[in-house]
C-alpha cells in the first residue's frame, strides 16, 4: 500500500497530521536512511523504513483492541456531550471504531478496529454471530423464561427474536442469568426480559463471536488482540 508520510506517522500515532508534518519539516524523519522533509513524500508500506528518533515506526493496517467497556461512555467514535469508547484508546489513529454498540449503561467486551470488512463479516445480520451476555434482573427468572427465549421472544419488531439460550445462574427477587442470542437488536437483551415483565438492572457482554472478554483486562482497560484471537476472528 502506498500513502503519504504524514499520514503514515499520523496513523502510527506519532502525533497529529499537523505535528508529524512539523516534525516531518524539520528533518527528524528518514525514509531509507534518508531525512525526507516533505509531507506528501509517497510511502511504499512494504518496502520502505521510516524511522523517527533512531526507532523504526512500522506500518499496521489493521489494528485490533478488545476493551472492557465500563458504564457512562457511549460507543460512538465521537460525541459533543458523552465520552466515547474511543476516548479510552490512548495513542489512537483517526479511523478506529467500535464494531457494534453496547449501551451507555452496559459494561464489557466491545472491539475496537479500522478493519471494517471484519466488522461487517461480526456485524452482518445473516452470520448469527453469537453474543454472550451476563445480566441482572429485577423479578423471578423462572424455567418458563427459559422456554419462551428458547423459542423466541416478540420483542415488539416486525418479527420475534430468534431463539435465545437463557440460563439461570441464581433466581430470587433478584435474578443473575447467562443469554446467548444471535442477533444485534437494538436494547435486544433489555426488550427481551421487558416483554415477559423483568427488567434488567446490569449488563455485561462477556463474548462477541469467539472472542472472550479477558477475565484479567480490568474494566475501563484496552489490550490489543492475540495473535490466537486474531486467527479465531479472521
Ligand atoms: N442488549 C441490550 O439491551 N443492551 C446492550 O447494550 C446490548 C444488548
Amino acid at each position: 500500500m502506498k500513502l503519504r508520510l504524514d499520514k503514515y506517522l499520523a496513523d502510527m500515532g506519532v502525533g497529529t497530521r499537523s505535528e508529524v508534518k512539523k516534525l516531518i519539516q524539520k528533518g527528524q524523519i528518514m525514509v531509507n536512511d534518508q531525512v525526507v522533509k516533505k509531507p506528501e513524500t509517497k510511502i511504499d508500506t512494504q518496502k520502505d523504513c521510516v524511522c523517527y528518533q533512531g526507532k523504526e515506526v512500522a506500518y499496521m493496517e489493521f489494528e485490533y483492541y478488545m476493551l472492557h467497556k465500563p458504564a457512562g461512555v457511549i460507543s460512538a467514535t465521537e460525541d459533543h456531550k458523552d465520552r466515547t469508547v474511543l476516548d479510552l484508546i490512548d495513542h489512537k489513529r483517526k479511523d478506529l471504531f467500535p464494531v457494534g454498540r453496547l449501551d451507555k449503561d452496559t459494561e464489557g467486551l466491545l472491539l475496537i478496529t479500522n478493519d471494517g470488512q471484519l466488522a461487517h463479516r461480526l456485524l452482518s445480520p445473516t452470520k448469527h454471530v453469537d453474543k454472550v451476555y451476563f445480566a441482572r434482573i429485577d423479578g423471578e427468572v423462572t424455567l418458563e423464561d427459559v422456554q419462551l427465549f428458547s423459542k423466541g421472544i416478540d420483542i415488539g419488531d416486525e418479527k420475534p427474536t430468534l431463539p435465545a439460550e437463557l440460563t439461570i445462574l441464581k433466581a430470587g427477587e433478584e435474578s443473575e442469568i447467562q443469554l446467548k442470542i444471535t442477533e444485534g437488536r437494538f436494547h435486544q437483551v433489555k426488550r427481551m426480559f421487558h416483554a415477559v415483565g423483568k427488567e434488567v438492572t446490569y449488563l455485561k457482554r462477556l463474548q462477541m463471536g469467539p472472542l472472550v472478554l479477558d477475565k484479567n483486562l480490568p474494566i475501563g482497560q484496552f489490550r490489543a488482540l492475540t495473535k490466537e484471537e486474531m486467527d479465531q476472528l479472521c
